[in-house]
């Protein structure tokens, strides 16, 4: 950890109390005049403190993501192979493919905002700066890990439970993976599987997450559908270390008919009637149920059989006729 991240680490951990130079200069090792100048360049980097006789405080409204506010978070140590945080970026998801991953260490890759975020079916996700959190988790496949199909499902679950948990507020997960809340689109998830260039199996897995939490203006073309938690208080560093606990838990012990009891107490649309299009054809009909691969069950209203929606290039819209 650099002398930065140490200073950042204690200030985190002693979030409500105010710590002297003194301390600070003892706990790193370090003089007091270096620890003034590294205060003066979190300051310069947006941290925000407090300050009185007895020393510096984190300003309560400071909501800046770092590493070692992510760690404060974690249930268990976890080991990255890669851990990047951007002020900005083209795309966690574009830019966590160029890293290299090993068998058993997660990568971590984390923006502030995205000027090409990426959805699915090739559309684009608005990352405006600071109001939302847009992060790429990935590993390697292990063959006694849970099948690739799944994931997509986990990781709408360990958002959701994330939200929950924090803020006490109730998410619902339209399938297949997007969250929302109060109506509105809160959170899209886009699962990448890179495959290996030698026998083309899918051997890496990227987990994309785009939440939006206190976004309030949306671009004219998402207006009528985007939305946010509307909440800047949450901390940035909890959410994405609940975040990463919930996944790492579920990637290690999933048990598919537990899980999916837990996916589909969220879903928004079981039971409800549905428009699905494929290759842009429209049908209509109602979901009855999600079945142990993730799959969608539908009940066609013409043909009066159950279509089987996978994932892949399919969109979904409830029908509020
Ligand atoms: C969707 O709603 O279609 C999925 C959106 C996924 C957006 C996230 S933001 C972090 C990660 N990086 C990207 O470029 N996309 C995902």
């Amino acid at each position: 950890m650099n002398l930065n991240d140490k200073i950042i680490q204690l200030f985190e951990n002693n979030r409500n109390s105010y710590i002297s130079i003194k301390y600070l200069s003892e706990k790193v090792n370090k003089s007091k005049k270096i620890i003034k100048e590294n205060i003066k360049d979190l300051e310069n980097k947006g941290y925000m403190f407090k300050k009185n006789i007895k020393g510096y405080c984190l300003d309560k409204t400071c909501n800046i993501i770092s590493k070692p506010g992510i760690y404060l978070f974690l249930n268990n140590y976890i080991n990255f192979d890669n851990f990047y945080i951007f002020d900005e970026i083209d795309s966690t998801n574009l830019f966590s493919k160029t890293l290299n991953i090993t068998e058993n260490n997660y990568s971590l890759v984390i923006a502030n905002s995205q000027t090409n975020g990426r959805g699915r079916l090739g559309r684009t996700f608005y990352s405006p700066k600071d109001t939302g959190i847009y992060m790429s988790l990935s590993y390697k496949c292990k063959k006694d890990m849970i099948n690739p199909i799944n994931i997509t499902s986990i990781a709408s679950v360990a958002v959701c439970k994330a939200i929950e948990k924090l803020t006490g507020k109730t998410i619902g997960i339209k399938w297949v993976n997007d969250l929302f809340f109060n109506d509105r689109k809160i959170c899209g998830i886009l699962t990448e599987g890179l495959s290996n260039s030698e026998n083309g199996y899918i051997d890496s897995i990227i987990v994309g997450i785009g939440l939006n939490l206190s976004t309030n203006s949306f671009p004219e073309e998402i207006s009528n559908i985007a939305g946010s938690l509307c909440d800047s208080t949450i901390s940035k560093n909890e959410i994405i270390g609940e975040i990463i606990n919930n996944l790492d838990y579920y990637l290690n012990n999933f048990n598919n008919s537990d899980f999916l009891e837990i996916y589909k107490d969220r879903s928004i649309i079981l039971n409800k009637k549905i428009n699905y299009y494929i290759n842009n054809i429209k049908y209509s009909g109602l979901c009855v149920d999600i079945n142990n691969d993730g799959e969608l069950l539908v009940l066609n209203d013409e043909t009066k059989k159950i279509d089987i929606l996978r994932t892949g290039e399919i969109t979904v819209r409830i029908n509020k006729e």
